[in-house]
């Protein structure tokens, strides 16, 4: 055998030996449709660097000693769907978190409250008939089958996420209302701003929602047709009803950051 060859055989076997160790830990992405959502995280990244893709900024960096990459995905289920698709062709993230505000559902939820969304289904996808819409599955345009219904969060993001909840402080929306609190519920996905009683009754009945906001289920078909493990978290800042629009208003700082903080601290236990 040539000398040469040798010495890249002993090359290749001692690359062979090093990979695992000098492979390069994946980002976790991080995403916010409004600039509100992701600015108390943007706030505290470290080592910021930009990366403008189809016009889209995304930021990387350090985030409690996790490397991130972190966008606005914009309002609406198609701005959602498109970001997570670059940031899933750009980035290859481990695992995608969404954070946001949300409008609460169950009656037990109130301004400032988190869900971590367990599940997540549209509730404007299906069939309209005179009798209002029957929702369906989607199909995966890929393997051609059928979703599920509902899109299940990664089981051990959720349980990072109650385990997280315990160890964080969330800002109240006034000095005598009560210390928010942290559940873990369904949440519904619909391209509608939701101001109604009669909506909330119907997706609590039909859907068993908790609480409903416009990007969550197509980030969680967008990572399940891709097999890449999601989480997606909601603060309350409005209860979908007719004061929903100025309720909105008022609570989208304290709610959109009670949600930032919880993302922070999961990322400290992953
Ligand atoms: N995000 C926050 N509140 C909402 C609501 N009421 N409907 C839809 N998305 C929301």
């Amino acid at each position: 055998m040539k000398k040469s060859s040798v010495y890249l055989l002993l090359l290749t076997a001692f690359l062979s030996i090093c990979t695992p160790t000098l492979a390069v830990a994946q980002k976790i992405a991080i995403l916010g449709a409004m600039p509100e959502e992701i600015q108390l995280l943007e706030s505290q990244l470290k080592r910021v660097r930009t990366k403008n893709i189809l016009g889209f900024q995304f930021k990387t960096g350090k985030l409690n000693g996790k490397k991130v990459v972190l966008t606005e995905t914009g309002i609406g289920k198609v701005n959602a769907a498109v970001v997570t698709t670059l940031i899933i062709r750009e980035f290859r993230p481990q695992s995608i978190i969404f954070t946001g505000i949300a409008g609460g559902i169950s009656e037990n939820l109130n301004q400032g409250d988190i869900v971590i969304g367990n599940r997540l289904t549209y509730h404007d996808y299906g069939r309209l008939t005179n009798e209002g819409l029957s929702t369906n599955a989607t199909r995966n345009p890929i393997t051609k089958q059928l979703n599920p219904v509902y899109f299940s969060s990664d089981s051990l993001l959720v349980s990072k996420a109650i385990q997280a909840s315990g160890d964080i402080r969330l800002l109240k929306i006034s000095s005598d209302s009560p210390q928010p609190k942290v559940s873990v519920g369904t949440i519904v996905t619909g391209d509608t701003f939701v101001t109604s009683s009669t909506a909330v009754s119907l997706f609590k009945k039909t859907l068993q929602a908790d609480a409903t906001e416009m990007e969550g289920a197509a980030v969680a078909q967008v990572c399940y047709q891709q097999n890449i493990p999601f989480l997606i978290i909601r603060s309350i800042s409005d209860k979908a009803n007719e004061k929903a629009s100025v309720d909105f208003q008022t609570f989208k700082k304290i709610a959109s950051d009670n949600s930032g903080t919880l993302v922070k601290e999961i990322l400290k236990k992953l």
